[in-house]
């Protein structure tokens, strides 16, 4: 059976749900997440599961909970400048024009820009800020590049990537579990830092495990059904058999105890005969 991202996705938050429960609980966090759901759904999807993938991979990391809670805030936070893209333009089915994807391209800034009104938010802003830089410097808004980019934003430009391209978009289908890890290993240490592709390339496998053996306990449980539905079913061809065997045996017995009480009937009536 092949592993998808629903399974891996329900896994995660089997696995995580204690720590996205506590970052998005934040009021000013489910305040932006709302107006968020509001404008996008899609994106609104996609910012909760990148969170649950960047909380993984810095459990992984090995992140003190400080670190993990701003990094997690973040994911949940990355895309939040797209609430003041037109809808026309993050909605559109078709191409984008290039005017509009120097327009799409704003929402790191603008998402950094709001976050800096918060004291809060302060740790986080960078990261949102540059999670569209490219490891070897070809990305936005800078063009920063390698441990120029705050180790956040490489984080969640892999983990942003891998969601987007396993999702269904408004202009996409979407891909499979390999054909994103196929592509982060295409674009490990151009687009991506290397060291940290194979840390998330490590998540994704013991995910995969994880599911597989859900999976194949699910089998098992229902191989042990089908040997339980066997055995009930030999049960009662077999009590039936035994109960079929009975009555041939009552009837033998009936036949014998008639056989019996005749021939004591016959001896009992010889006897008389000869004491007359
Ligand atoms: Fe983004
Ligand atoms: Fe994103």
């Amino acid at each position: 059976m092949e592993i998808g991202k629903v399974d891996i996705l329900k896994s995660l938050k089997k696995e995580y749900r204690y720590y996205y429960g506590k970052i998005k609980a934040v009021d000013v966090i489910e305040g932006w997440l709302r107006i968020l759901k509001d404008k996008d759904i899609c994106t609104y999807n996609h910012s909760c599961n990148v969170c649950y993938y960047t909380i993984a991979i810095a459990k992984e990391m090995e992140f003190s909970e400080e670190k993990l809670e701003n990094l997690a805030s973040a994911a949940l936070l990355h895309d939040i400048g797209k609430i003041y893209i037109p809808d026309s333009i993050l909605k559109k089915k078709g191409r984008l024009m290039e005017a509009e994807y120097r327009l799409i391209k704003e929402h790191s800034k603008i998402g950094s820009e709001i976050l800096s009104g918060n004291e809060r938010f302060k740790a986080i802003e960078g990261i949102v800020k540059y999670h569209h830089e490219y490891y070897d410097g070809l990305g936005y808004p800078e063009g920063l590049s390698g441990d120029n980019i705050p180790i956040g934003a490489r984080i969640l430009s892999i983990i942003d990537a891998f969601d987007t391209i396993t999702s269904d978009r408004c202009y996409k289908k979407a891909q499979s579990i390999d054909k994103g890890i196929n592509e982060l290993i295409r674009c490990s240490g151009t687009q991506f830092d290397p060291e940290i592709v194979e840390v998330f390339l490590k998540v994704l496998r013991n995910l995969i495990a994880i599911v597989k053996k859900e999976q194949l306990n699910i089998n098992y449980d229902e191989s042990q059904i089908e040997l339980y539905m066997k055995i009930k079913e030999k049960k009662r061809r077999l009590s039936e058999e035994v109960k079929d065997r009975s009555d041939l045996l009552t009837d033998k017995i009936m036949k014998l105890s008639i056989e019996i009480d005749d021939m004591i009937v016959k001896y009992n009536h010889k006897r008389n005969e000869q004491a007359e």
